[in-house]
Order: C-alpha cells, then sequence, then structure tokens
C-alpha cells in the first residue's frame, strides 16, 4: 500500500509498507522487527494476556525464530522450544527455571567448561548448590540426590573427550526421586540421538555447533520433552503450579499444561523476558540454513571422524584416542546402544608426554603450529575441521582435579572432525604428528 502523498519525515518511515502486508515466501523470512503492530487494543490486551497467540515483542518471541523452535521441538520429538542468545543461555536458562536459591542440582563432571564455570561458580553466588558426579557411576547419581535437589543434568556425548552417557540409567534414577532430567545433545544432536527414546526431559542445544553447522552463528535451543509430570510433587515446582501473576491468575500448568509447555512458557514469559537472551530473527535464519542438511552432514562428520580415530590409534605419538567408535574404549558399548546411526566427530586424543608439564605444553604447540588445514579454534561443530587445548583453552577455568575427573591432560588436544576430504584431514595431523 503507498500511502497519500506525505512529508519527506513521514514518508522515509512509512512509504511502501503496510504491516497488514501478508507475502507467501517458500523460504523461512527473516522477521527482522523488535515489535509487530496489533490490530485494536483488545488484541494487544489479549495477547499481553497470554490468551491469544501472536507477535508482541521480539525479545521473547518472533516469528522466524519460532520457526526454529518449531523444528528443532520436531527433530528431538518435543512438545515446544524457546530459542535463544547461545547454549550458555540455554543451559543456564532451563536450570534456572527447575532450580531456586537453597535448591540443588546433580551434575556430570565430563561437561564443557563453561558449563562448569556456571555450575561452580555463579550458580552457588545465588545460593544453588551444584554436586558433581562420575557420569558413568549411575550409584553416584543416586547417592547425590537430596530433599533439596531439582535436577540431573549432563551431556549425552561429553565435550570434549565423547564420553557417551548411559542416559536411559541415569533418567531411571532421576525418575525414581521424581525428578527431571536435563541432557545438553549439541555434540550428538537428534540426527545421532534422541534423548527422549532414552527418558531424558528436558534438552538443550547449542545451536552454534552442528544444528547451524558452519561456525558462522550463536544460539541456543531448550527442548520440553513433554514426559516430565511437574503436578506429581506440585510443591516442589511452584513456579509452574501456584497461580502465576504475570499471566493474570491460574497456574502455568493449569493455562498450558493441556495446549503447549508449561515449562516453556515460563522460560519465555520470565527468563528470557527478564534477562534478556535473545535469539536475533536474522540468527534463527542462518541456523534454519544449517538444520535442513543436518543429517547429511553429520554422517558425513562422523564417517570422517571414524576414520581419523582409527588411523591415530595406531601412531607412535599418540598415547591415547579417546573416541567411542574404537574396540576399546571403555565407551564404545555405550556408543553402540545409544549412537546407533554413528559416532561423535568432536573428540579428543593425548599426545605421548614428555613427562613435565611445560614440556608437554612445548609439545602441543609444536603439533598446533605444524598444522596447515585444520585451525586452532575455541569451537566444534564447524563445516571446517578444528582443534583446541582444553587445559589452556576451553576448560582452563577448571582446578586441576576437575580437568583430571573429566579425563583432560595436558596434552590432550580436542578434534572437531569437519566436512573436508578425510583423507586430507589425516595427512595434515599425520604431518604435524612429526
Ligand atoms: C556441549 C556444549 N554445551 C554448551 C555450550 C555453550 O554454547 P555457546 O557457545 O553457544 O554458548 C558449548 C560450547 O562449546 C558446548 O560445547
Amino acid at each position: 500500500m503507498t500511502l497519500p502523498e506525505r512529508s519527506l519525515a513521514t514518508a522515509q518511515v512509512q512509504a511502501g509498507y503496510d504491516p497488514r502486508t501478508e507475502v507467501h515466501t517458500a523460504v523461512p523470512p527473516i522477521y527482522q522487527s523488535a515489535a509487530f503492530a496489533f490490530s485494536s487494543l483488545a488484541e494487544a490486551r489479549d495477547l499481553f494476556a497470554l490468551r491469544k497467540n501472536g507477535d508482541i515483542y521480539s525479545r521473547a518471541a518472533n516469528p522466524t525464530v519460532l520457526v526454529l523452535e518449531e523444528r528443532i521441538a520436531a527433530l528431538e520429538g518435543g512438545i515446544a522450544a524457546a530459542g535463544v542468545a547461545s547454549g550458555q543461555a540455554a543451559v543456564a536458562l532451563s536450570l534456572l527455571a527447575l532450580v531456586h536459591q537453597g535448591q540443588h542440582i546433580v551434575a556430570a563432571s565430563q561437561l564443557y567448561g563453561g558449563t562448569v564455570d556456571l555450575l561452580h561458580d555463579t550458580f552457588p553466588d545465588w545460593g544453588i548448590e551444584v554436586t558433581f558426579v562420575d557420569q558413568d557411576d549411575i550409584d553416584a547419581w543416586r547417592a547425590a540426590i537430596r530433599p533439596t535437589t531439582r535436577v540431573l543434568f549432563a551431556e549425552s556425548v561429553a565435550n570434549p573427550l565423547a564420553q557417551v552417557l548411559r542416559v536411559s540409567e541415569v533418567a531411571e534414577v532421576a525418575h525414581a526421586a521424581g525428578l527431571p532430567l536435563v541432557i545438553d545433545n549439541t555434540v550428538a544432536t537428534p540426527a545421532l540421538q534422541r534423548p527422549k527414546e532414552f527418558g531424558a526431559d528436558i534438552v538443550v542445544h547449542s545451536a552454534t555447533k552442528f544444528l547451524g553447522g558452519h561456525g558462522s552463528t550463536l544460539g541456543g535451543v531448550i527442548v520440553d520433552l513433554g514426559t516430565f509430570d511437574f503436578t506429581a510433587h506440585p510443591e516442589r515446582w511452584p513456579q509452574l503450579t501456584a497461580p502465576y501473576a504475570r499471566t493474570g491468575g491460574g497456574s502455568l500448568v493449569e493455562r498450558f499444561g493441556e495446549r503447549g509447555s508449561p515449562f516453556i512458557a515460563l522460560i519465555k514469559t520470565k527468563y528470557v523476558h527478564d534477562l534478556g537472551p535473545t535469539l536475533s530473527a536474522t540468527s534463527a535464519f542462518q541456523l534454519l540454513q544449517g538444520v535442513e542438511t543436518l543429517d547429511l552432514r553429520l554422517g558425513r562428520h562422523s564417517e570422517s571422524a571414524e576414520k581419523v580415530a582409527s588411523t591415530l590409534a595406531d601412531h607412535p605419538r599418540i598415547a591415547k584416542v579417546h573416541h567411542p567408535s574404537l574396540p576399546d574404549s571403555p565407551w564404545h558399548a555405550a556408543a553402540l546402544a545409544y549412537l546407533p546411526r554413528g559416532a561423535a566427530s568432536v573428540f579428543s586424543v593425548d599426545l605421548v608426554s614428555t613427562g613435565d608439564a611445560d614440556g608437554d605444553f612445548a609439545l602441543v604447540e609444536q603439533f598446533v603450529e605444524r598444522l596447515r588445514l585444520l585451525r586452532l579454534v575455541a569451537n566444534i561443530g564447524d563445516a571446517r575441521s578444528m582443534v583446541a587445548h582444553p587445559a589452556s583453552m576451553t576448560h582452563s577455568h577448571l582446578t586441576p582435579d576437575q580437568r583430571a575427573v573429566a579425563g583432560i591432560s595436558e596434552t590432550t588436544v580436542r578434534l572437531s572432525i569437519g566436512l573436508e576430504d578425510p583423507d586430507e584431514i589425516i595427512a595434515d595431523l599425520v604431518q604435524a604428528l612429526g
């Protein structure tokens, strides 16, 4: 619609666009708008009271982000999802929605370093306690649960050593105690594992990694798998079961229990709304482009990683290859059960140690500097192959004890195997080992 003749100042803002215009784009468009026009005040009132679905303001909801949310929820077999600014925001918000001051989390010791920082440092600042357990010790999970525990948390495939979690066994412990299991499925992605099939209740992703797949865009997703019954112990979850003032009376369970997800409604209307870790429409669009080729890419990533792992396993300068596809890996049986479509392409190798810390650092430095194809980058899940040194990079904030429990030594080098020709990736690694 063209407006009648206006002054330049008005025309430069309004000419040529009617907010009611509908365009039937074949590809999800980028709705790069901070806010949306209401057709009437009555509609605005209904939308703010969550009586009606629709768009208000892009901090907590945006139509392009919604496409990504619905797509990831579908891939994970979930009922609803929330897109957020980063994987870190997805982990933080999924847990903050479940655990309050004075309450407690049981988490695996084998986690991405940023998640350890959050759980070990920031959450205690807010009066949230965390017990870390060896993820393979099922009795330790059970023993760590307290009356104040509200959630169990782990990665389905741990970063950086690719330990494979026995999800069903941890889920069983959680459910026996009436608690939900939250799984970070970043490294596996739903192309390799759907944690819901093994009893998980909520899945989180750093979409920055394989979902986006091209290392260009930060993002995170929280998915409610719809399996956990918060009404079985309503006193534990007043944020979901008691009247919720923000939506004008009634609890979120009453409001969304039948249609949608009370948990995702809480994440969006409280935590994303109040704290503001918003996923932009442009980022959601870029992540959607990646998601469209997820299974194709993951097949190639996994196949190449297995080839690299089996070649390096025989190399005299490599002390250990931590890859679950190798028959001598402690996680080989778990990989067969939990990753039947292919094992992870993020894993680690330990170089043969020199016997002292300075010598080991120099050894890793020399190896990394000799690489020509693989790049030294603090990221995983890119189309490009990359290496990182967890002890001085992603896991440098951990204490030496925490690193030891996670299986990380001074000579551990993380690999993220990309989509290049696998023979050329192997040739580069072998020449760099010398
Ligand atoms: C397993 C895992 N979870 C969460 C994150 C955090 O994601 P982001 O960097 O998108 O904040 C990362 C980042 O490396 C990760 O590897």
